[in-house]
């Protein structure tokens, strides 16, 4: 398994270009089984989720092909659906692969698809899905582990309204929606970036929908969509990773393909810490302000709110900040993984529930740790670059499921990182 190498202690200085959003790609992937004729899509990042749902697609039927002359252009076609199932072994890896329910079910009118069962950050259950999928007439048995769905006369439109919001409910129920019968709203939608790009994919496809970005989607169903060419919005997470890797570094950097509102409240919580952001023709340049960084509270939330999945490396960037902050997570449970392993590091953390109170230290030191999941694994990079001495990651394939050539962009931006066997 392969280990990150970091000596840390190097200001960042150069360009960073952000790469097409995974969090975008996969659902975009899982959109292209909804039509019959191909659909390109430009910015696929080259990473182990994406490897994943592309290999998902193709048991179902799709051709997918690099077709060159773009970054990430990639052709997906799927004349017919030859298998309606996403087996164990894909989903327990990558817990997106439940979004092909949706269009599998809409399309083909059965679908079976492994339950994600637990993983490393909480339970995260899909009740919300299915029972939108009911809402639309779907017959739904959870069987062996499965998820067992039917619709052989069609989906039908409804009214479905969500207690909190769920992007991935809201993206396999919108696509969903697109060839059922009738039309479809989603009360309590999430309004992350990543559905307003996938409803840009399925208009060009055809589909009737409107609201997107807000918290009530309508969606009109079709008969069928059609091909379609779409180019992948930048990816806010590792967007906010960068300007954080810069800001805990005390370097500069230019961040490429990135608007700065992308980053949602993150960027109000960075400029109260003290990091500046400038905005440029096609993305940031970010760095500290004056010299110090200030302990920042912050509190996770639903987009425009704080990103769950920025959350462990702003608590990296707070280890080091003048002052306390405390850091509280309210989207998942058990999402403080990376905590004992920034303690390791000489981080001074107390965790209370869903809060952690990080109290800044001087200086941070290398230390042998362990990736847990995605993004508590980047903290640790994040960590390792401002810390003194050398830093060993293990476990780093976690990193390689969102990260599009992390070592080569931190390399050449200064950072001392290698990867070994
Ligand atoms: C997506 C992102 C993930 C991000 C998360 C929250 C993708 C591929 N992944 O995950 O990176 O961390 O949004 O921004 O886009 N829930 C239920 N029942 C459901 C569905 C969700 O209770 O049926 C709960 C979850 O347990 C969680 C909350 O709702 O507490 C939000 O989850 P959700 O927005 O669905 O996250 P994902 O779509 O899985």
């Amino acid at each position: 398994m392969d280990r990150l190498l970091i000596t840390g202690g190097t200001p960042l200085s150069g360009t960073v270009r952000v790469s097409g959003a995974k969090n975008a790609a996969l659902p975009l992937i899982a959109a292209s089984l909804l039509t019959d004729e191909p659909i390109e899509l430009e910015g696929v990042p080259e990473l182990a989720d994406v490897t994943s749902m592309l290999r998902l697609v193709q048991r179902i039927g799709t051709s997918a092909t690099y077709v060159g002359g773009a970054p990430g252009r990639v052709r997906l076609h799927t004349p017919t659906l030859l298998a309606r199932e996403a087996p164990y072994d894909l989903v327990r890896k990558m817990r997106a692969s439940v979004l092909v329910l949706g269009p599998l079910l809409a399309r083909g009118g059965e679908a079976r698809v492994s339950l994600p069962g637990g993983c490393a950050i909480g339970p995260r259950p899909i009740d919300l899905h299915l029972k939108g999928l009911e809402r639309m007439g779907a017959a739904i048995d959870l069987v062996d582990g499965y998820v067992a769905a039917r619709a052989p006369h069609g989906l039908v439109g409804a009214e479905i309204e969500f207690p909190q919001p769920s992007v991935g409910a809201t993206e396999n129920l919108m696509m969903a929606a697109c060839l059922a019968r009738g039309t479809t709203r989603i009360v309590g939608a999430a309004r992350e970036p990543e559905i307003v790009d996938l409803a840009l994919l399925l208009r060009s496809m055809g589909a009737r929908i409107e609201g997107a970005g807000t918290s009530v989607i309508a969606i009109e169903g079709m008969a069928r969509l059609g091909g379609a060419a779409h180019s992948i919005l930048p990816d806010r997470i590792e967007a906010g990773t960068y300007a954080m890797a810069a800001a805990i570094t005390g370097g500069r950097l230019r961040i490429e393909n990135a608007p700065l509102e992308l980053l949602g409240a993150a960027r109000e919580k960075l400029v109260e810490a003290g990091v500046e952001l400038v905005e440029t023709e096609n993305g940031f340049e970010v760095g500290r302000a004056n010299g110090v960084l200030e302990g920042v509270d912050v509190m996770t939330r639903p987009y425009p709110g704080f990103a769950t999945d920025l959350q462990a490396q702003f608590m990296a960037l707070m280890t080091v900040a003048r002052g306390a902050a405390m850091i509280t997570e309210t989207i998942f449970e058990n999402r403080f993984m990376h905590v004992p392993e920034l303690m390791r590091m000489g981080a001074k953390i107390t965790v209370h529930g869903g809060s952690a109170m990080v109290r800044g230290v001087e200086r941070l030191k290398g230390a042998p740790v362990m990736a847990t999941d995605l993004r508590a694994s980047v903290s640790l990079v994040l960590a390792a670059l401002a810390a003194e001495g050398r830093t060993e990651i293990n476990r780093i394939y976690h990193l390689d499921r969102g990260y599009e050539h992390l070592e080569k962009k931190l390399g050449a931006v200064g950072a001392r990182i290698e990867r070994v066997p």
